[in-house]
């Protein structure tokens, strides 16, 4: 039985951030046969699949497929029935995500954007950016205190990886659709996480926008590794390393776009049903 861990230092002390690892081979999360029931309805049925490393793993899959309940099992928001999701698998201390608390793995450094963007409208980019940054602290640190230098140069850093750095005097509510799902994954990025999760990022974009956050995500995976659920196949062909796919709830394929993509049963269940 482990002993609670009541604050974010002592969880971090005990899985301190990782040396800077690029081995590509290396898995930062593991998840090991996965079955969710809800009601005798089997919505996952024994996912087993490795997320490697600063790469882009897309899960693919028609409408039910189960892919937002996969989310869900990996930031704990959901229980699976059987199975588990290891984070650090290979290091000395791997941690079970299973069972543990949502917020602390978000501490741990697995952050996760909705598909609804969830930006405070009538606040500017750079403000909702410091309110994430200072998420789970006291509430009048965060009211009163002035953000630090090194806060602000994140901030900045950040907001440049999106294309955002022009706009952080706008009020969010004046950004285009493409732009506030781009402020969201700023907010997630600049708490500096290790594995970041975006469940269609792309949705309601045209094109270019599509292929803009393509672009933001081929930056991003320098220093995170990223899991996104996604419809669009143009931007999986653009930027995907691994795709999973999921069909009724269980691993259909899995392997570069192109393996996939040639699958004739991945082309019958899949993309003859609206994927392309
Ligand atoms: N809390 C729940 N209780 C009962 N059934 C659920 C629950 N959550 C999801 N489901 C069911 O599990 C299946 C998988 O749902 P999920 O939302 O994971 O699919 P998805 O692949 O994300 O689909 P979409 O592409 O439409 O977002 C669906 O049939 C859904 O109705
Ligand atoms: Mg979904």
């Amino acid at each position: 039985m482990q002993t609670e861990i009541v604050s974010k230092e002592e969880l971090l002390a005990k899985n301190p951030a990782p040396i800077k690892i690029t081995q590509l081979s290396e898995s930062v999360l593991d998840i090991n046969h996965v079955s969710v029931c809800f009601d005798g309805f089997y919505a996952l049925t024994d996912v087993n699949t490795k997320v490697k490393r600063n790469t882009i793993h897309f899960f693919i899959g028609p409408n039910g497929a189960g892919k937002t309940t996969l989310l869900d099992i990996i930031c704990a928001k959901t229980k699976p029935t059987q199975g588990n999701v290891v984070y650090h698998p290979m290091y000395k201390d791997p941690v079970t995500l299973t069972g543990m608390k949502e917020y602390k793995i978000v501490w741990l450094g697995i952050g996760r954007k909705f598909q609804v963007p969830s930006v405070f409208v009538n606040l500017t980019v750079e403000e909702n950016m410091i309110l994430s940054l200072k998420k789970g602290k006291r509430i009048m640190d965060t009211i009163l205190r002035k953000p630090k230098k090194e806060e602000l140069d994140n901030i900045d850093a950040t907001l440049q990886k999106v294309g955002l750095a022009d706009k952080r005097q706008w009020r969010a509510g004046a950004l285009a659709h493409g732009e506030k799902q781009w402020l969201e994954i700023a907010m997630q990025l600049v708490q500096k996480p290790e594995v970041i999760m975006l469940d269609e990022p792309a949705a309601g974009m045209g094109k270019p926008e599509t292929f803009k956050t393509g672009e933001i995500l081929k930056e991003i995976k320098k220093d995170c590794t990223v899991i996104v659920i996604e419809h669009d196949m143009d931007f999986v062909k653009q930027v995907a390393d691994k795709v999973t796919v999921l069909h009724e709830g269980k691993i259909l394929m899995e392997g570069s776009v192109t393996e996939v993509l040639a699958d004739p049963t991945v082309q019958k269940v899949y993309l003859g049903r609206g994927g392309e």
